[in-house]
């Protein structure tokens, strides 16, 4: 089989967001197929997920992805087949077309990123963080992280904690390491052209390139965390474009 990327490549220069909102998951299930493009071990999981919401989220998730990743291979939405890292980072299986791909769903969000001949990650959380998350930022950021937090004047420092947890999380989603590495241990600073760079003294110096960090604002309710590593440092840094599954996946559905 010919697994090499199709001619007009949509990613050759850009990295997709695509964004579906929880309250359409029922009608994105309806028009794709639902549950049955599932595999036997993915029904399983969702099945054994207690809350509705729960389901509804990871049901979103799994078919968002194999809509949006078969729209840059030539392979069927049910036909994709994912392994897991050493940490539980689901990969696609088998002739990957170079694509690497990464999910993340929150209350009202679900959201998976694409991209080709790179690795990403991705994470959403709702913005601004309630007061109570204060509390766990010792915890997680690194105390100049938290000195920076601190300064915020009080009405942005929900917005401020939310964007600097879901850079450090999409970044540890991009390594495959997600929380089992310690929040602590490297940090995300703001640049002087407003930019993010990862502070991470176990990326080895040429490596420290690679990367791009960034936080994306979506429909006023959420910070987008996304983090790309390049294969090769003369790429530069890649755009992100954010796209939504209805109606830019489904435009029938949109249309109904
Ligand atoms: C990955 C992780 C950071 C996600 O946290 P979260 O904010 O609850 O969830 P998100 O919605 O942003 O992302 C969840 C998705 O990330 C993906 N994912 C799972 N493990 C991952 C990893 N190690 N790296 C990257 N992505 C991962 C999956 O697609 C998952 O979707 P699913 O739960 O429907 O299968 C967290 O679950 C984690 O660290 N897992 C690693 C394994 C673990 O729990 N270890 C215990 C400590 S060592």
């Amino acid at each position: 089989m010919d697994c090499t990327a199709p001619f007009a490549d949509p990613l050759a220069d850009t990295a997709e967001v695509w964004l579906l909102a929880e309250e359409d998951v029922d009608r994105f299930a309806e028009a794709t197929g639902g549950a049955a493009l599932l595999t036997d071990e993915e029904r399983a999981r969702h099945d054994r997920l207690l809350f509705p919401a729960a389901r509804r989220r990871f049901l979103g998730a799994r078919l968002l992805s194999r809509q949006v990743l078969s729209r840059y291979a030539d392979v069927a939405p049910d036909s994709w087949r994912f392994r897991t890292g050493t940490y539980g980072r689901p990969e696609v299986e088998g002739c990957a077309w170079g694509l690497d791909f990464n999910i993340t769903h929150t209350n009202g969000l679900i959201a998976a990123i694409v991209v080709r001949g790179r690795t990403a990650g991705v994470d959403a959380e709702i913005t601004p963080a309630k007061p109570e998350a204060m509390q766990f930022a010792p915890k997680v950021f690194t105390p100049l992280e938290n000195e920076v937090l601190r300064r915020n004047r009080e009405g942005q420092r929900g917005h401020a904690f939310a964007d600097s947890w879901v850079a450090k999380e999409a970044y540890t989603k991009a390594t495959g390491m997600g929380m089992c590495r310690g929040f602590d241990a490297f940090s995300v600073h703001r640049l002087r052209d407003g930019g993010l760079a990862v502070v991470d003294e176990d990326i080895p110096e040429t490596e420290r390139d690679l990367w791009q960090v960034q936080v994306l604002q979506v429909w006023d309710r959420f910070a987008l965390g996304v983090a790309i590593r390049a294969d090769r440092s003369d790429t530069g840094p890649l755009p992100v474009r954010l796209r939504s599954a209805i109606p830019d996946l489904l435009p029938e559905v949109a249309r109904s």
